[in-house]
C-alpha cells in the first residue's frame, strides 16, 4: 500500500478525480489525506464526505515562505507519504521543500509545458493564437513548472473560445491524465533519468 497525500487550494476536482479512480481502479493505494492552505477551499467538503482525513495549513499566518514550507512539510510528513500531489496547489514551493520530496511530489499544470508556465494559461494560449493547448503532469523541481514531464494531453483552440471554454475543455484531460499519471507512480512503472521520465511497461 502507498501513501498518498494531496495538497489542494479550491475546488479541487483534480483531487477528486484521483479519489475516485483510486477507488474504482482498487489501487494499492491509500489517500492518506487532503492538506489545503485555505481553510475555504471547497475540496475540502469532498473529502470529509468522503472519509479522508483532512488538514489546513493556513499560509497567510506565516511571516515566511521559509516557514510556512516547514509547518506544511510537518503537517504532510505525519502521513507518511510515498508521493505527495499537487492538484490546484496555488503556492511556489522553496527549493529545500521540494528537495525533501524529490522524486515523489507530482504536479498539474493547465499547459503544455514548457510553453506557458505561472498563471493564466488559458489566456496566454488565447493572447497567442496557439492552435493546440493542453495540460501535463510532471515532477516538481526547483525550477517553476519546469520538471520531468510524466503526461501531457492536448486539445484544440477553436476560434471562438473564451477562457471559460478553453479552461474546461483541458480540465477534462486533467481529469483523465493526472489519475492515470499517479496511478503508474503507484504501480512503480515511473523512472526518472536525465531529467526525463521512463514509464515501464505494464507488468499485468
Ligand atoms: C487546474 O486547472 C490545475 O491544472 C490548475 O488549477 C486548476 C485546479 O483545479 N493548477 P481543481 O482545484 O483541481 O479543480
Amino acid at each position: 500500500m502507498k501513501n498518498i497525500v494531496i495538497l489542494i487550494s479550491g475546488r479541487g476536482s483534480n483531487m477528486q478525480a484521483i479519489v475516485e479512480a483510486a477507488r474504482a481502479e482498487k489501487w494499492p493505494a491509500r489517500i492518506a489525506a487532503i492538506i489545503s492552505n485555505r481553510a475555504d477551499a471547497g475540496g475540502l467538503d469532498y473529502a470529509a464526505a468522503a472519509g479522508i482525513p483532512t488538514a489546513i495549513v493556513v499560509s497567510k499566518n506565516y511571516s515566511s515562505r521559509a516557514e510556512f514550507d516547514a509547518a506544511l512539510q510537518a503537517e504532510i510528513d505525519r502521513f507518511a507519504p510515498d508521493l505527495v500531489v499537487l492538484a490546484g496547489f496555488m503556492r511556489i514551493l522553496t527549493a529545500p521543500f521540494v528537495d525533501h520530496y524529490a522524486g515523489r511530489l507530482m504536479n498539474i499544470h493547465p499547459s503544455l509545458l514548457p510553453s506557458f508556465p505561472g498563471l493564466a494559461t488559458h489566456q496566454q494560449a488565447l493572447s497567442f493564437g496557439v492552435k493546440v493547448h493542453g495540460a501535463t503532469v510532471h515532477f516538481v523541481t526547483a525550477d517553476l513548472d519546469h520538471g520531468p514531464i510524466v503526461a501531457q494531453a492536448a486539445v484544440p483552440v477553436l476560434p471562438d473560445d473564451s477562457e471559460d471554454t478553453l479552461a474546461g475543455r483541458v480540465l477534462e484531460q486533467e481529469h483523465i491524465i493526472y489519475p492515470r499519471a499517479v496511478r503508474w507512480f503507484v504501480e512503480g512503472r515511473l523512472t526518472i533519468e536525465d531529467g526525463r521520465v521512463h514509464l515501464a511497461a505494464d507488468a499485468r
